[in-house]
C-alpha cells in the first residue's frame, strides 16, 4: 500500500479519461459560445460571505462548506458552486447587460462520497444576467438540452417548475410549513428537522414514509402571483417553439435557496444509482442585490461533468478519444538521432515520441507498439552511415528506406497529412 492516497471524494483523472474531460469542456464551449456566452474564470475561493448568500437554510452552506481562515485571518471558502461567484463578479465589474458568461471547473462540497457524488466535482455552466425575458429562460434550458444531445445522450429527462417570485415563495413556504406540521407524525425525523429549516426542501425527500404527506401537500400553483404565472406560461411556450421536451413538476425544488420563478433539472434515466440529477438551474432574481449590486435578474444552469460522463458510459456514447502520437522514433545507435529527429518532427507539427536510456531494439519496438503511433522510424548504424531512416507504418508488416533529409515530407506523406 502506498503511504499516500487521494483524499476521500477526490480522484486522479488519468488518460484517456483526462482527454475525455477536455473534450467535454470543448464541446460545451462550442455549444454555448455559439449563443454568445463568453468565458469567465472565477477564483476557486472567495470570502465566505459570498457563499452565505446561497441561503443559510441550504445544506451546501450549513454542512458542506470547505471554509478556513487564511494567514491574514480572512474567513474564506472553496467555492461549492459558481453562480454566487459570477454574481459577485458582476457587482465588482458592472459589465453591460445582458451579461452572458460560461464557466467550467471544480467545486468543493463536504458530502458523503459515493458513486456520482464527490467532494471535488466538476461543473460546466452558464449564467445570463440583466434580462427578465422568458425567452431567455427558454434559451438557457434549450442550450443545456442541446449540449446533452451533442454528447449523444438520449435518455435525459427535463423537469421544469416555477417557484414564483420572492413573495410567492414566502407564502408557499408558510403554507407548506402548516401542511407538514399537521402531518408531522407521518414524517421521518430527517424531514421534521428539514421542516424547521426549510419547508420547501421536505418536498425533495425520497424517503418512503414521507411520500403520503408530500403527495397531499399544496402546490405552488395555489399561491403563485398572476405575473409569475404569465412568465412561466411564456417560458413553456418558448420551449414548445424549440421542440424541447419537458415535464412540469410542481414538486421540483432545488437544493439552493436563491431560486425564484423558473427552475429546472435534468435527470439521466440511464443511471440506476441514487445520483441521477446530471444538471439543473433556474432564475435567481435577487442574488445580485443580496451581494450588494443593483436589482438584476439572472438565470443559469450548471451541469455535473462527473455524473454526465457516468450517463455517457451508461448510454455508451461520448467515449474517451484515442490519444496517440503520430511517430515513434527508435534509435539503436546512441539516442542522439532520435533526439534530433523528434525535435525536427515536433517543430513541423508532427507529434513524436521515443524511448530513453538506449534500450534494446526489441524493448524500443514494444514501446512503439504501446504508444499506438501510426509510424515507427528506425535508426540503426546502417541508416546513420547512409543518412537514411527506415520508415515502418505500424501494423502493415512493411517498411522502406527514406533519405534522412526528407524525413518530414516522407512522414507527412505516410500520414496523409
Ligand atoms: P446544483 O444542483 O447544486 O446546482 O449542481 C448542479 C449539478 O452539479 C448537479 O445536478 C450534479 O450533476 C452536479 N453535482 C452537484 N454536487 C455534486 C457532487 N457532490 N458530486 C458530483 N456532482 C455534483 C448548482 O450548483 C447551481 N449553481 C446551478 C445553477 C447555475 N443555477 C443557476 N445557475
Amino acid at each position: 500500500m502506498p503511504d499516500f492516497k487521494t483524499s476521500p471524494g477526490t480522484r486522479d483523472i488519468l488518460a484517456p479519461d483526462s482527454a475525455r474531460w477536455r473534450e467535454f469542456q470543448d464541446v460545451f464551449a462550442r455549444t454555448v459560445e455559439s449563443a454568445g456566452y463568453s468565458y469567465i474564470i472565477p477564483p476557486m475561493f472567495e470570502d465566505l460571505d459570498v457563499f452565505l448568500r446561497l441561503g443559510e437554510a441550504t445544506e451546501v452552506v450549513t454542512k458542506e462548506m470547505y471554509d478556513f481562515h487564511d494567514k491574514a485571518g480572512r474567513h474564506v471558502a472553496l467555492r461549492p458552486e459558481q453562480t454566487a461567484s459570477v454574481c459577485r463578479a458582476f457587482v465588482e465589474h458592472r459589465p453591460i447587460t445582458p451579461w452572458k458568461v460560461w464557466y467550467a471547473g471544480p467545486n468543493f462540497r463536504y458530502e458523503k462520497p459515493q458513486q456520482g457524488r464527490y467532494r471535488q466535482f466538476d461543473q460546466v455552466g452558464i449564467e445570463a444576467l440583466g434580462a427578465d425575458d422568458p425567452l431567455l429562460d427558454a434559451e438557457v434550458i434549450a442550450l443545456a438540452a442541446k449540449f446533452y444531445a451533442n454528447l449523444g445522450l438520449k435518455k435525459v429527462h427535463l423537469s421544469v417548475n416555477t417557484l414564483g417570485d420572492a413573495g410567492d415563495r414566502e407564502k408557499y413556504s408558510r403554507l407548506l410549513h402548516k401542511h407538514f406540521s399537521k402531518n408531522e407524525n407521518n414524517l421521518t425525523s430527517e424531514s421534521r428537522a428539514t421542516l424547521e429549516r426549510n419547508p420547501l426542501r421536505v418536498l425533495d425527500s425520497k424517503r418512503e414514509p414521507d411520500q403520503e404527506a408530500i403527495a397531499t401537500a399544496p402546490s405552488i400553483r395555489d399561491v403563485i402571483s398572476a405575473d409569475s404565472n404569465t412568465h412561466f406560461e411564456a417560458v413553456l411556450r418558448a420551449l414548445d417553439a424549440l421542440n424541447v421536451a419537458y415535464e412540469i413538476n410542481n414538486r421540483l425544488v432545488r437544493g439552493l435557496d436563491y431560486y425564484r420563478r423558473t427552475t429546472f433539472e435534468f435527470v439521466s434515466t440511464a443511471l440506476a444509482a441514487a445520483h441521477t440529477a446530471i444538471g439543473g438551474g433556474g432564475r435567481y432574481d435577487g442574488l445580485v442585490e443580496a451581494l450588494g449590486g443593483p436589482a438584476t435578474p439572472g438565470i443559469g444552469f450548471a451541469l455535473g461533468l462527473d455524473r454526465t460522463l457516468l450517463a455517457c458510459d451508461a448510454e455508451e456514447t461520448f467515449a474517451a478519444p484515442e490519444i496517440s502520437v503520430d511517430v515513434f522514433v527508435v534509435d539503436t545507435v546512441d539516442g542522439m538521432h532520435a533526439h534530433e529527429v523528434c525535435h525536427l518532427l515536433r517543430s513541423n507539427s508532427v507529434s513524436a515520441d521515443r524511448a530513453y536510456d538506449l534500450r534494446s531494439i526489441k524493448a524500443q519496438m514494444k514501446s512503439a507498439d504501446r504508444s499506438a503511433a501510426k509510424i515507427a522510424l528506425i535508426i540503426g548504424s546502417d541508416e546513420v552511415e547512409n543518412s537514411t531512416i527506415m520508415l515502418r507504418p505500424m501494423g502493415s508488416g512493411e517498411q522502406y528506406s527514406i533519405a534522412r533529409k526528407d524525413v518530414v515530407a516522407e512522414v507527412m506523406k505516410a500520414l496523409k497529412k
